[in-house]
């Protein structure tokens, strides 16, 4: 997600009247619970309210004319690449399914199946859960214009009864999935909750129940803070990643995101924590700025997804940063492949933006989870689950 440094373009009437309808809608919630509500159900609120929230409702959000930009949305030479490795892990498990977890605008989806059609490796079915039904009706119409891929592709509202045996991914879904916000300073722990002031959204700070402060205390003595130290944790990371072992039968469970190790993670220096909102290509750090039309994300802790993972019986079999994915994946034999110049200029040009460290290559991490099935060959190019 490149983000381009300056002010903040001002929204138009129409779109900050929407904001004001999303605000209302999280004040109203504020004021049933007697004030305050932990910052998770503010995040979840502004992004996630039906009809209002920044995936629910009509904010362009991908790409040029949205907010950010994904690999996907950068070339289709990601999902290329992807789709190769997705291709063996269906090969080594004899499976019949992909699942890919909240697919944005539908690009992904494409450049997979169409890779998979030309490899003549495409799954029986195509699973696409996604619970905007925004986006999901975007994603069928991109779709609609391949009615031979678009056949096998059906639409879930939740993970399906019986396990499936193939690919479970996502791209950029677990950054997108609420946290909640602690601080720890001479005072104790306590949690970074919502209220109001002047009529404005204001930081709260809430009890932190015993579990909370339990968890804080011992990754402040584990990664030794300095007398204040504020930061988040995902409390739906590590039951979605069990929900998700649950629907693999056998496979992989591969995802793509922004995030670190737990002892990067939670480093002492990193005091302020991960939090962070798009808005038109600018990275802000004010989730209260107009909601609804930001998209708000924090890192993802790879180690606790990973442990989740493991907890629920599935393997690591795979940790890399994007560009090792990429590269160990083939993403450069596109160049080789190219038909002329001004192709292969463009190509590199694209990849460039998704390897490089400056850009996307180094901050977004792949992980494979495995059951029963080896990990697929990207993974044996740079491998460094042991820092996990
Ligand atoms: C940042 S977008 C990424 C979209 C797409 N994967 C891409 O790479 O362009 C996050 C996506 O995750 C979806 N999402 C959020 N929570 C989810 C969940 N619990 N399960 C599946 N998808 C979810 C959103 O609706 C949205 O489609």
């Amino acid at each position: 997600m490149p983000i381009v440094p300056g002010e903040l373009p001002r929204p138009d009437a129409a779109a900050l009247e929407h904001s004001e309808h999303v605000a209302a809608h999280i004040r109203h919630a504020i004021g049933q619970a007697d004030g305050a509500i932990p910052f998770s159900e503010y995040m979840r609120l502004a992004l996630y309210a039906p009809g209002l929230g920044y995936y629910r409702a009509g904010a362009e959000k991908f790409g040029a004319a949205g907010d950010f930009v994904t690999a996907p949305e950068v070339s289709p030479l990601f999902g290329q690449t992807v789709a190769r490795q997705i291709g063996e892990t269906l090969a080594l498990c004899e499976g019949d399914t992909v699942l890919e977890l909240g697919a944005g605008s539908g690009r992904l989806a494409l450049d997979v199946l169409r890779t998979l059609a030309s490899e003549n490796r495409l799954p029986q079915r195509y699973l696409i859960l996604e619970p905007s039904a925004e986006l999901a009706a975007r994603q069928r119409d991109l779709l609609a214009g391949e009615p031979e891929l678009a056949a096998r592709v059906q639409w879930l509202n939740r993970l399906p009864e019986k396990p499936v045996r193939g690919v479970i991914f996502a791209n950029e879904v677990a950054d997108a999935l609420p946290v909640e916000r602690f601080r720890r300073d001479d005072d104790g722990v306590c949690r970074l909750g919502v209220g109001i002031e002047d009529d404005c959204f204001a930081v709260r700070k809430l009890d932190a129940d015993g579990a909370v402060e339990e968890r804080v205390r011992t990754l402040a003595e584990r990664y030794d803070w300095g007398a204040v130290y504020e930061s988040e944790f995902c409390p739906e990371l590590a039951p979605w990643i069990q929900a998700l072992a649950g629907a693999l039968d056998r496979g992989m469970i591969l995802m793509f995101d922004y995030g670190l190790p737990e002892r990067e993670y939670y480093h002492r220096q990193r005091d302020m924590g991960t939090l962070l909102c798009h808005y038109r290509h600018r990275a802000h750090e004010d989730p209260f700025l107009w909601p609804g039309l930001c998209d708000i994300t924090a890192w993802v802790n790879f180690s606790a997804l990973a442990r989740a993972g493991e907890e629920a019986g599935l393997e690591v079999g795979g940790y890399t940063s994007q560009a090792n994915f990429l590269v160990g994946g083939g993403i450069g034999e596109a160049i080789e492949q190219a038909r002329d110049e001004r192709e292969r200029l463009r190509l590199a040009g694209e990849i460039k933006r998704l390897v490089l460290p400056s850009e996307m290559g180094e901050v977004f991490k792949a992980i494979a989870l495995t059951r029963d099935c080896a990990p697929p060959s990207a993974f044996a190019f740079h491998n460094i689950a042991a820092r996990l």
